[in-house]
């Protein structure tokens, strides 16, 4: 494998709207962010990874990008971007934005001329728009639905008043499909990539990167629709999900990246947001000519039990090791409920989509306690690692919010039925005592923020032993020490109920099981999620790091 910086760090997510306020609207923005940037030093994470913060009519909170090369009124401006990337540069820090490819909103400048023009002119097939069925073409062209709930096809009025055809949206109405079959749409993003690498971003998120190309008869579907492609590797792949086609844009984008820099200290990065299983096929997407990682979204979804936590950490090595690509580890993002909530609930419960009041709630106790261990055991592991905002103060997901208060288009396209993404999107607390917890100077916030986070508040966990923070401090600055995201794993026990393995001269040691358990004799521990017994014990649901 190439060493890079890259192959190793510990990547924070920021998603903006929520992170840190610095003019008191209750959303946050860029200028928030660059005042809290020691915040990320002081954790000890690398890079950061910044959701889009573009001009958009947030229908999707900023994933409907309406012009790729500017900032958000919202979140600021461009000189903002600018200063938020030195002040990082300046303190060390990557800065990864997220680049969203899939779709623009219908509020960009291509979609409006699009409407427009005719049907088949230059400024249509830059989408993919198609007649409708039936007699009067009122039917979609296909079956398809979309991520969001609902058809993935809207009917657009022709500019002479008449109904006319019909436009692919996989996710919210208001993010038309780009035709990526169409070269002038590759050159658009070919030149948005130089955009961004010119004033110094470190590299890209891609967003929906197994989405790009559609199987070219638009055929359809007759299966659930879902992002999760979940696919064994000898099953017909969903038309519009990981085609094969996808590759080659991102060997073209590869070869854009590379000549900013690609030397390890100096590497720019493609990072693929693919929701593609199984991660032989996932693999496909960090060749050596293309993305430099892939979010390991399987790891995500993978069960508390020590068989399951075994197979995946197994299959995820082996896998990109098959392609000399470093391994990716992530428990929470913006899209899936936080893990102290997520791991609070009984073990085998399907992924939720957001929780809601009238749900089964999470024991949060237990939820936290096996975040911290699962946290743990993720950053022992070599490779590199996503963490997401607020997971750092052991955040559980907002899992009472109340329904008028609810954004996320999936709840809205659902009828109600996918509580959707909004209860790990609310902004981060950060002192007890303050207006919105220190997220910005007055109480606006653009979620509701519980009433019971002052306990989450950095300021209550700073410098406290024990604290979600000081743990993830500790974890953070003996995987630099250790050089672990460089090491190499080796299993020492992989036990019904225990996990255990060396990297380098560390060990880790998992108890997914009722009963506590020894340490071997003369151990040095260096940190655990939380107190050993009396007695010395490794206790259910915990992970310790230590020498032996
Ligand atoms: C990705 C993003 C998600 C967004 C979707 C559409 O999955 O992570 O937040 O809604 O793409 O852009």
């Amino acid at each position: 494998m190439t060493p890079g910086w890259w192959t190793e760090a510990v990547i924070y997510q920021i998603y903006p709207r929520s992170f840190a306020d610095s003019d008191g609207d209750g959303i946050g923005d860029l200028p928030g962010i660059t005042a809290r940037l020691d915040h990320l030093v002081e954790l000890g994470v690398d890079a950061v990874w910044l959701s889009p913060f573009y001009p958009s009519p947030q229908a999707d909170a900023g994933y409907d990008v309406a012009d790729y090369r500017d900032v958000e009124p919202l979140f600021g401006t461009l000189p903002d971007a600018d200063r938020l990337i030195g002040e990082a540069k300046r303190r060390g820090l990557r800065v990864i934005v997220d680049l969203v490819p899939n779709h623009t909103s219908s509020a960009h400048v291509w979609f409006a001329e699009a409407l427009t023009a005719a049907p088949g002119s230059p400024q249509r097939q830059r989408y993919v728009f198609r007649d409708g069925l039936g007699a009067d073409g009122g039917e979609p062209p296909n079956d398809w639905q979309s991520v969001f709930g609902g058809p993935a096809w809207t009917r657009v009025t022709e500019p002479d008043g008449r109904p006319g055809q019909w436009y692919l949206h996989l996710f919210d109405t208001a993010q038309p499909d780009l035709n990526w079959d169409n070269p002038e749409v590759r050159a658009e993003f070919v030149d948005v990539l130089r955009f961004w690498l010119d004033r110094g971003v470190d590299g890209f998120r891609v967003d929906v990167a197994h989405g790009l190309i559609k199987q070219a008869d638009l055929a359809d579907w007759q299966e659930p629709q879902e992002i999760l492609s979940g696919r064994e590797v000898d099953k017909p792949r969903p038309p519009m999900w990981d085609q094969d086609g996808v590759h080659e844009i991102y060997r073209e984008w590869r070869r854009v990246v590379d000549s900013y820099g690609s030397a390890p200290q100096d590497g720019r990065v493609l990072v693929a947001e693919a929701w593609v299983e199984p991660a032989e096929r996932l693999a496909r997407y960090i060749r050596p000519d293309e993305m430099h990682q892939a979010f390991n979204f399987e790891y995500l979804l993978a069960a508390w039990t020590a068989p399951a936590q075994y197979a995946v950490i197994t299959r995820s090595l082996e896998a990109t090791d098959a392609v000399g690509a470093p391994t990716t580890w992530v428990l929470s993002n913006h899209d899936v409920v936080r893990h102290a909530s997520r791991l609070g609930l009984p073990i085998g419960t399907p992924r939720p989509n957001g929780i809601g009041a009238q749900d089964p709630q999470p024991d949060a106790g237990l939820g936290l306690r096996r975040a911290r261990a699962a946290t743990l055991l993720m950053l022992a592991l070599p490779g590199s690692a996503y963490l997401y905002q607020g997971e750092e103060l052991g955040l559980p997901e907002h899992t009472t919010l109340p329904d008028e208060a609810r954004q996320d288009p999936t709840y809205h396209r659902t009828r109600g039925a996918q509580r959707g993404r909004d209860g790990c999107r609310v902004p981060i607390p950060w002192e007890a005592d303050a207006p919105s917890y220190g997220f910005g100077p007055t109480d606006a916030s653009w979620l509701p923020q519980p009433p019971s986070w002052s306990e989450y508040a950095l300021d209550r966990q700073r410098d406290v032993p024990g604290s979600t923070y000081e743990v993830y401090r500790a974890a953070l600055r003996l995987r630099r020490e250790h050089g672990l995201g460089r090491g190499a794993l080796r299993w020492l026990e992989s036990a019904d109920e225990v996990l255990a393995f060396a990297n380098d001269g560390l060990r880790v040691l998992t108890n997914f099981g009722p009963a506590p358990v020894p340490l071997p004799e003369g151990a040095e521990v260096l940190v655990s999620s939380a107190p050993l017994d009396g007695t010395g014990h490794v206790p259910t649901d915990v992970t310790v790091w230590f020498r032996a």
